[in-house]
């Protein structure tokens, strides 16, 4: 529920601006308040009577009005909000904002406002992949901006692939989980989760079959709860949740650089499967066949392992500090000494034996590793594991 939420709404000037006009009926009938604002480019899709019919408000639409400086500045404006949610955002709204322009009044309030900023990104394709787009989308998430999407499918353009905006419902999903009150309101969460990519060479990598299913649905849960959640996740094959400041990284070295520049957190949660080990030097160029018929010999070194080194920070360590073991074999006996060895708080343990079916599946089993003992959870979905992990979680926080 959203009753007595104010949102600000950027509008931005794409053909997925007419599904923004169905986001603010979505958001209305949860009891928020929204407040439009139309950029230049946004009125050639929809109209500003449109917005303000169905929002029930003041439509803005101009830097230099006078009669609205003088009823709310645009500070006042970007500030007396909720949370401000850009939708749809076009690759050059993405691109003002990464560059801090301020040039209208959507750009103008985006660098004015103190409060956060959720994205639903809509564009072509080929706009989308484009470096520079996802350049800028490193920088936004850099910078905490929270994103919804986008989709892939077929595209008002007769294309297909990902640049679909969000379905307004998955869009208030977003906005209910970065404005959830509950119990981890306030409270700062870092989740990793999916596989880490070590280069061997400039084509090939080491991998695992992580799917990032269980800390996507965890990150998730959490931030349902009220928690601000920085998830850190490797090349995942789900896409990552919304309502939560995303980082991309692909490597062990650098999950483990970016956990620490998000610190300090009240928890953090390892669901990533990292790779233990990578090639002690990875090659510059592709490693050939030499014609001699013998394979070429990999070294490997150990990677840094993450969970270890945040569990026994001197100082600065997060209140509550949880591990994933996953095991084929004595699941409870192995994850027990994991605990022991790592310094962690608790452990989630499964088995992730191929018959189980749970590495890259829908489902978990899992047992919870404490200082008060092994608690086995029935088998269920890894939303429910989730749910019920987010719940543990914020009972041990307080
Ligand atoms: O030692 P093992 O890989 O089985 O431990 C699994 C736990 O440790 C997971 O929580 C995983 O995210 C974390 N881990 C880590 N850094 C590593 C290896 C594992 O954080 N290099």
């Amino acid at each position: 529920m959203l009753a007595g939420k104010r949102i600000l709404l950027i509008v931005g000037g794409g053909i997925a601006a007419f599904k923004a006009l169905d986001l603010i009926r979505r958001l209305r009938e949860r009891g928020a308040t929204v407040t439009p604002v139309l950029t230049r480019a946004a009125e050639e899709f929809v109209t500003p009577l449109s917005a303000s019919a169905l929002s029930a408000q003041k439509v803005y639409r101009d830097l230099f009005s006078l009669t609205d400086e003088h009823e709310m500045g645009h500070i006042e404006l970007s500030r007396a909000a909720d949370l401000v949610v850009v939708a749809p955002a076009t690759a050059d709204l993405m691109a003002k904002m990464a560059g801090g322009h301020a040039n209208d009044l959507a750009s103008t309030l985006l660098m004015a406002t103190d409060k956060r900023v959720l994205i639903a990104p809509a564009m072509n394709v080929r706009m989308w992949e484009h470096p520079a787009m996802q350049r800028n989308l490193a920088t936004l998430q850099g910078d905490g901006i929270l994103t919804v999407g986008p989709n892939e499918g077929d595209m008002a353009c007769g294309e297909y692939g990902p640049g679909r905006m969000s379905e307004p419902l998955e869009i208030v999903a977003a906005v209910e989980a970065a404005l959830a009150d509950g119990p981890l309101k306030g409270k700062h969460i870092v989740v990793t989760s999916g596989p880490t990519h070590e280069p061997i060479d400039p084509v090939r990598y080491i991998a695992n079959r992580s799917s990032g299913a269980q800390g996507t649905a965890l990150a998730r849960a959490l931030a349902g709860m009220g928690a601000q959640v920085t998830f850190v996740t490797g090349p995942a094959s789900v896409p990552p949740p919304g309502g939560v400041k995303v980082v991309k990284v692909e490597t062990a070295q650098q999950m483990l650089e970016a956990v620490t520049s998000a610190l300090p957190a009240d928890a953090a949660i390892f669901a990533a499967a990292v790779a233990d080990w990578r090639m002690a030097s990875a090659q510059g160029e592709k490693i050939k066949k030499d014609g001699s018929g013998r394979p070429p010999v990999l070294e490997f070194t150990e990677n840094p392992d993450i969970l270890a080194t945040v569990s026994q920070m001197p100082s600065g360590r997060p209140k509550l500090v949880v591990g994933f073991a996953a095991e084929t074999e004595t699941v409870i006996d192995h994850a027990t000494a994991k605990r022991a060895r790592k310094g962690c708080d608790w452990i989630v343990a499964n088995d992730v034996s191929p018959e189980t079916g749970i590495m890259g599946g829908t489902e978990n089993a899992v047992t919870l590793i404490t200082d008060t003992g092994a608690d086995s959870w029935p088998r269920m979905s890894k939303e429910q594991v989730a749910n019920r992990l987010a719940n543990e979680i914020a009972a041990a926080l307080g």
